[in-house]
Formats: structure tokens, C-alpha cells, sequence
């Protein structure tokens, strides 16, 4: 155990790229638990694209995070110190009011305790059996309600959410095409997870490269980007085709309001669906998709990659590897030892 917590906390509000003086690492006492709390030890922290939307003053889908006040994340965590029952000392807990630090105290309402009776490594429960895969799940099976034989594509696909959601679609029996920014990304697309075509968006003509690769049209596009992704996409969608509007990276970063897409037109066109959703919608059955995603995990039908880096300290250089796309996999933050 560490003599004292440090924190992250927001100093100023980024203006394109986050800078490292956006943030501040501060030091100050580890709290003591009053009666009903407990002590929790951050032992992984989710680094996560929203992060940037919650650094900023935007419109968005929960209160940004104030200046002065501790950056937010998800994390995992061991309750070290306890006076609540319910709490025991040792379990392992999935928390959102800690955020970026090494301490904080928690109540039994504001944490979920974590089953430890699947052969399942923690940081799955912050990867494809967590809010990753909860995303990829409801964002595709719920929203976009695929058929077999579909043609689906997905961006940011050799990424957390991404390379679960085509996994599912190629469960559900359709054809699928990713795109990311890496040859090297593409090839584990193909021959690890069976995509049946991948493209390199920051090397190829995107919308030449799809109209070759889905030569009869799009039915379902699950979309982490917005952008020029999204306008070739649109360019190609079919009759009645479904998108899913995950996330629009390719704008966190952005300084002035992104253009619409030229193509935005065919949404009337095609009859299209476009749904947006946050995966928190969907809360109440989070415990069917936990069944569902720990299973196909265990039976080797979901396969997910991890991207663990070391150190509080280095919160904030992790989290650039999303907005350059060196992370391969869910990007995670390992703040202090499981065992430790
Ligand atoms: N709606 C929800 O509830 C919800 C929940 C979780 C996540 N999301 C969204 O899902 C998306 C993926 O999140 P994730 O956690 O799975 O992260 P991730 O895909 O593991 O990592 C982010 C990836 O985005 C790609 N990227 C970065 N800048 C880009 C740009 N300008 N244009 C295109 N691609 C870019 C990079 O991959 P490449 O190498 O391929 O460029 C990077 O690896 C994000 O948009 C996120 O906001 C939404």
C-alpha cells in the first residue's frame, strides 16, 4: 500500500488534443472509511475515448467533469479497509465514482461486486465481459437486429468495442468488413477473428475500397467514427439498412464543428434506420449480456485483446494511444497490483 493517494484532476478544459497541462497528478491523505464505507485500492483503470468528451464543456450524455474535481473512469478495484458488511475486505469491485486516483471511498451502492467464479481474468470484466462488450451486444444486436447473409461494416474495428461487434456479426451469419488504421491491424482482422475483408482507412480510397469490398451494398453499418468514413459509407448503404452511432472519434479531437456528411441524403433515400445509444441504456439487462458474452468468451467464440499499461503517472500518455490508434485492444491501466 502506497503512504499516500495521488489524483488526477481536471485543470483546464482541452482545446483539440488534450494537453499535458489540461490535467494535474496531485497529492493528498488516503481517506479513512467512516461506519457504512469502504476503502478501495484502484487496481485497473478503463482509459476510454469518452474520456475526452468528459474533459469537455459539450453537450453530452452525462454532466461534464467540473475543473478542480478528479478526472472520471471506470475502474476495478480491492476493497482494502471496510465497515460494511456487504463489503468484505479482499473482494474485488467494478466502480464508477473513483475515477483517476490510487484511493477512494465507496459505499455498497455505488460498486458492483465482482463474480470470481469463472475461469475469467479481472480485466475482462473491463474488456469483452464488461462495458465494452455490453457496448458491441446491445449497440449491434439490439439496435441493428442482423440477419444472415447481411453485408456489415464496422469502424474502428480491430479496436475494443469494434472487434466484438464483428465477431458477433459473423456469429449471426453475415458477411462482415472492418476498417482500421494499421496493415497490420487488417491481417489480425482477417486471420485471427475471420473478417471477411479489412481496410486501412489512413492508406486506401475508402469509398473505392468498400464499393469493391461489399459490391452489393451495405445493410448495416456499426459506426465508432463519424467522418469520412461514415460519408463513404452512407454513399453505399442499401434499402432499409440499419447504422448504429456508437461513437464519432475521428471528432473528439476536432477544434471547430465537424462538417456533415455529403451523403447524408441517402439516409431519406434508402429508408435507413439510424439509431444513436449510450450502452448505460440498456442497464437493466447488462446480466443476460454478462451471461452470453462469458460464455462465448469461455467457448472460444469471442476472442479480445487487452492493452495494458503501467502507472497512474502515465494516465494521460496512455490515453493517447486511442486518438493514435497504437492501442491494440481495450485500453487498460493497471494502477496498482491484482496481488498487491
Ligand atoms: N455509445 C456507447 O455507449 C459507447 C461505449 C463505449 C465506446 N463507445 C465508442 O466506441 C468507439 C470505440 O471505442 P473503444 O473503447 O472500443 O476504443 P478502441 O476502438 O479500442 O480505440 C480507439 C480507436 O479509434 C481509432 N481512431 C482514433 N482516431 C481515429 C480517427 N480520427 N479516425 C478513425 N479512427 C480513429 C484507433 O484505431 P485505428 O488504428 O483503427 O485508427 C483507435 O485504436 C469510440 O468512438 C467510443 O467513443 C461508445
Amino acid at each position: 500500500m502506497r503512504n499516500n493517494n495521488r489524483q488526477w484532476i481536471l485543470k483546464k478544459r482541452p482545446v483539440g488534443d488534450i494537453s499535458k497541462d489540461d490535467l494535474e497528478l496531485i497529492e493528498s491523505n488516503i481517506p479513512e472509511p467512516k461506519d457504512g464505507e469502504a476503502l478501495l485500492q484502484n487496481v485497473y483503470l478503463s482509459l476510454d475515448p469518452t474520456n475526452r468528451i468528459w474533459m469537455s464543456d459539450m453537450d453530452q450524455y452525462m454532466p461534464p467533469v467540473e475543473l478542480n474535481e478528479v478526472m472520471r473512469g471506470g475502474v476495478v478495484g480491492k476493497i482494502i479497509k471496510s465497515n460494511h458488511s456487504s463489503l468484505p475486505e479482499g473482494s474485488f469491485v467494478s466502480s464508477f465514482t473513483c475515477g483517476w486516483q490510487d484511493y477512494c471511498l465507496v459505499k455498497p451502492e455505488e460498486v458492483n461486486i465482482l463474480p470470481r467464479d469463472l475461469p475469467l481474468p479481472l480485466t475482462a470484466y473491463m474488456s469483452a465481459a464488461g462495458l465494452t462488450g455490453f457496448t458491441a451486444y446491445f449497440g449491434f444486436l439490439s439496435i441493428t437486429k442482423p440477419k444472415e447473409g447481411e453485408t456489415v461494416v464496422v469502424s474502428t474495428a480491430a479496436g475494443a468495442v469494434g472487434s466484438i461487434v464483428g465477431q458477433l456479426a459473423k456469429m449471426k451469419g453475415c458477411k462482415v468488413i472492418g476498417l482500421t488504421g494499421s496493415d497490420e491491424k487488417c491481417k489480425w482482422l482477417r486471420e485471427e477473428l475471420c473478417f471477411d475483408g479489412a481496410i486501412n482507412y489512413k492508406t486506401g480510397d475508402v469509398l473505392e475500397e468498400l464499393k469493391t469490398a461489399c459490391p452489393e451494398g451495405i445493410d448495416i453499418y456499426f459506426d465508432n467514427t463519424g467522418g469520412i468514413i461514415l460519408d463513404a459509407v452512407l454513399k453505399l448503404i442499401k434499402l432499409n439498412a440499419r447504422i448504429s452511432v456508437c461513437g464519432l472519434i475521428s471528432t473528439y479531437n476536432s477544434k471547430e464543428p465537424a462538417p456533415g456528411p455529403y451523403n447524408y441524403g441517402n439516409i431519406l433515400m434508402k429508408r435507413a434506420k439510424v439509431e444513436g445509444f449510450i450502452v448505460s441504456d440498456f442497464a437493466e439487462e447488462f446480466p443476460n449480456a454478462l451471461n452470453d458474452l462469458s460464455n462465448w468468451i469461455l467457448e472460444g467464440k469471442i476472442k479480445y485483446n487487452v492493452d495494458i499499461q503501467k502507472g497512474l503517472e502515465n494516465a494521460l500518455v496512455a490515453l493517447d494511444r486511442l486518438f493514435t490508434g497504437d492501442n491494440t485492444g481495450k485500453l487498460i491501466l493497471e494502477v496498482s497490483k491484482e496481488e498487491g
